[in-house]
């Protein structure tokens, strides 16, 4: 069992720095509860780095990222640079085409501490449990840009290859859940729907003992909030992806509750980030909802690290300071960022030898 890591970390913009600031000391609590050690590499992303580097991800970053284990990433994003040429959003991008991390995993599941402040019925809400696998480095965000103002175009190329290994990756994932997997596209309009549905119903005769569904990605939006009880594994392009993403974060309740873990080829690092961004109306206020950067750190141990243990004893600790009233304004409590860690920390280890 690995008990020494190299983690590079990208704090970012916005609330990124406190997410990652309260994750980091939840990490130094685990780490002398389990014995491990994390050395930490500390760099900038985003508009951080435009202002100190010139450019949103530096070319020594992004080989500090490819020589990590792991990397664990905050937010990017300032409005700073709303409608500029160069973008803090350029380094996430290039983070995730550098480490080719293909398959962005957006667990989403219903929290037993929030089911009644959704704005969603108890009856949709209870039980969730879904699983969104996001194709991360391809489709519209990387396909050749115009930009202009009489005319502006993003292409979306996807090959065969592309959807056949995070096809791959989502039908593995649900032969390990409830053995059913919905494939989401829009074959009825898009040329790179119907190469994706091809491609995904030729990768499940891999997979014989995985039930298939293909849904269009406008009815699975509704379908996700009006019965997201029938999905267990959804796996869809990078821009659906994204948007269906940020569509199932009322489930749970909040964006502050949405990890990710984005991973490539086996043995590469992965890159760990929380689905929200840099949340420029509440930040530096420190009333961020750390949890869902924790709950990353918790996927970057079982995906990233290979240390299942300590990620199960980070994932009790959220749900433990969750049953006991530790919730941020985003989730209708009155606790800040600060109050909230301190609890994770307290309950990290709880119920040890209970399992
Ligand atoms: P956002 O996720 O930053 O915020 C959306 C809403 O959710 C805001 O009201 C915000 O206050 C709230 N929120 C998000 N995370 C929260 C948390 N941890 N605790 C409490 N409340 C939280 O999305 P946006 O406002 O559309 O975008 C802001 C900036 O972030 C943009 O520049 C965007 O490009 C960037 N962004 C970055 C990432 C990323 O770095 N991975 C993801 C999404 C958006
Ligand atoms: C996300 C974000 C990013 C994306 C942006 C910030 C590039 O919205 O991780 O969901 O669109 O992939
Ligand atoms: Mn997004």
């Amino acid at each position: 069992m690995a008990d020494r890591f190299n983690v590079l970390l990208l704090p970012g913009d916005g609330i990124g720095p406190e997410v990652i600031g309260a994750t980091r000391r939840v990490l130094d609590a685990a780490s002398e509860h389990f014995g491990f050690e994390i050395v930490y590499d500390e760099r900038l992303i985003g508009a951080a780095a435009i202002r100190a580097e010139g450019a949103p991800v530096s070319d020594e970053t992004l080989a500090a990222a490819k020589s990590s284990n792991a990397v664990l990433f905050g937010a990017v994003g300032d409005p700073e640079y709303d409608g500029g040429d160069i973008r803090p959003e350029a380094g996430l991008l290039a983070l995730r085409k550098a480490l080719d991390t293909f398959a962005n995993l957006r667990p989403v599941a219903a929290i037993p501490a929030l089911i009644d402040s959704s704005p969603l019925k108890r009856e949709i809400v209870e039980g969730v449990d879904v699983l969104i696998i996001r194709e991360l480095t391809s489709g519209s965000y990387f396909g050749e840009k115009v930009e202009g103002f009489d005319y502006s175009s993003d292409n979306s190329v996807y090959t065969k290859e592309e959807v056949s290994r995070v096809a791959r990756v989502a039908f593995e994932a649900a032969g390990r859940r409830k053995g059913r997997l919905t494939s989401v596209d829009k074959a009825n309009v898009m040329a790179t729907g119907r190469l994706w549905r091809k491609v995904v119903n030729e990768i499940s005769k891999e997979y014989p003992e995985v039930e298939l569904d293909h849904v269009l990605a406008d009815a699975t939006a509704m379908h996700l909030i009006q019965n997201p009880r029938r999905f267990d594994v959804i796996v869809t392009d990078n821009l659906f992806g994204d948007m269906l993403s940020d569509e199932a974060s009322v489930l749970p309740g909040s964006m502050g509750m949405l990890p990710s873990a984005s991973l490539g080829a086996p043995g590469t690092p992965g890159i760990f980030e929380p689905v929200h961004g840099s949340a420029p109306d509440i930040a530096g206020q420190g009333v961020a909802n750390p949890y869902a950067t924790i709950l990353t750190a918790a996927m970057m141990f079982r995906h990233g690290l290979d240390r299942p243990d300590v990620s199960n004893a980070l994932e009790r600790a959220v749900s433990v300071a969750m049953e006991a009233g530790y919730l941020t304004r985003d989730l209708g409590g009155d606790r800040n960022t600060e109050e909230v860690t301190e609890a994770v920390i307290r309950w990290i280890g709880a119920g040890e030898g209970q399992m």
